[in-house]
């Protein structure tokens, strides 16, 4: 007995789950875990795998295989991503059934020869955009998604069965927990978190390439999506690819604010605790607040994309940006973060530097709007500074209704 689970009458799921990864791409912490999903298609004469797993799960990624088939030959193998997270096992795999075609475009192709010590150029069935493969009952036709998250990804779109094989495109952090489909989860209370945070840390740099897959998706009659990661989507598509147009573009899902602070001995803390307060007071409940020191920089760009405004409150740190609220603007630059409304304060004990820093990065980024005034407090906050603070406060819930 396998942990196998049925697609449709045709296609299996044969991925896995990884419960032990501590930090996915020794980025991103998933408490959560994360799924390898891979596929099989069993046509009237012809199989075909979508997709291998982590090497860490390859053991039972065969076996579910080997059963799948059940004696029955593997025919073609499509490759749609070569990160290892589910290339890794490809090459075992492909040497364990040495008559599989491998259909896959140039790029993979290249990246398998800098991957893997087998050459497998005999064996390529190459593809570029708009080409299709008939398999007896089956159309398959592939779209490039070039980063998507690579520059290399292509999905796979299975015209008879109206399937989507997307790759990393609408995956979601998690395990399945015995599941597979999206409505058998309450997606939105318990798994949009970790789908944002799974979209805007992996391929939210490449919004406008995220943007021209979705164009040629508009296109296509899609019934489920199977993607690389979390569920597979057989119902309300709307929702997921609606989230997935606002994340791309950069659009807020929530008129709100995340205020982000680190706070040495207590002093700027108070301070960002002041500003939530006083939002309050005029009337903002969409409020969510982090320490960046206790908070992985992960959660706080998910919520940042999130949210159509956020705050920065940052202590002065050896002249410099205290370097967790630093590592956080760094991330914030990497993944192109734009379209947002800010707010800065700072604190520094004899000489405040961080504001005016903070202000220099966010004004490096596309299309932040800089609040005004920056509120400066030296060690606490004073009398002297609430006059600062309430303009603040008053520009910032101006904008926020
Ligand atoms: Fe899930 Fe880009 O690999």
């Amino acid at each position: 007995m396998k942990c196998i689970k049925k697609v449709t009458d045709n296609l299996f799921w044969i991925g896995a789950n990884d419960r032990t990864t501590e930090r996915f791409e020794s980025v991103y912490p998933i408490p959560e875990g994360v799924s390898y999903n891979a596929y099989v298609l069993i046509d009237k004469d012809k199989t075909v795998l979508f997709d291998t797993v982590d090497f860490s799960c390859c053991r039972q990624f065969s076996e579910n295989l080997a059963a799948v088939l059940d004696g029955r030959k593997l025919d073609y193998i499509v490759v749609n991503h070569m990160e290892p997270d589910h290339a890794a096992s490809f090459e075992s795999t492909a040497n364990a059934y040495p008559e599989a075609t491998i259909v896959c475009n140039s790029k993979i192709a290249t990246m398998m020869g800098q991957y893997f010590t087998t050459d497998f150029s005999d064996r390529f069935h190459l593809v570029k955009e708009g080409d299709s493969l008939t398999i007896n009952d089956h159309v398959l036709n592939f779209v490039m998604a070039p980063l998507v998250h690579w520059p290399e990804v292509m999905m796979t779109y299975d015209s008879t069965d109206k399937t989507l094989f997307s790759a990393d495109a609408f995956g979601t952090f998690g395990t399945l927990n015995g599941k597979l489909f999206n409505d058998e989860f309450d997606f939105d209370r318990d798994l949009i978190d970790s789908a944002r945070r799974y979209y805007c840390n992996i391929v939210g740099k490449y919004g406008k390439q995220v943007q021209n897959v979705l164009k040629k998706a508009a296109g296509l009659d899609i019934q489920r999506i199977c993607p690389l990661h979390g569920p597979v989507w057989r119902s309300d598509l709307g929702y997921f690819i609606e989230k997935h147009d606002l994340w791309s573009s950069y659009k807020e899902e929530k008129k709100g604010i995340v205020i982000i602070y680190t706070s040495m001995y207590g002093g700027t803390q108070n301070m960002a605790e002041i500003f939530a307060a006083g939002l309050n007071d005029r009337g903002i409940t969409e409020i969510t607040m982090y320490d960046a020191a206790k908070t992985h920089p992960s959660y706080l760009i998910a919520d940042i994309f999130k949210y159509s405004h956020f705050a920065i409150a940052s202590p002065t740190y050896t002249g410099e940006i205290h370097p967790v609220i630093e590592t956080l603007l760094m991330e914030m630059e990497h993944l192109t973060v734009r379209g947002k409304t800010a707010a800065i304060m700072e604190n520094g004990s004899w000489a405040p530097a961080s504001g005016k820093k903070i202000k220099a990065k966010l004004e490096n980024m596309k299309d932040i709007t800089i609040l005004e005034p920056t509120v400066t407090i030296k060690s606490t906050m004073k009398a002297e500074q609430c006059e600062d603070m309430e303009a603040l406060l008053d520009a910032m819930a101006a904008s926020l209704k």
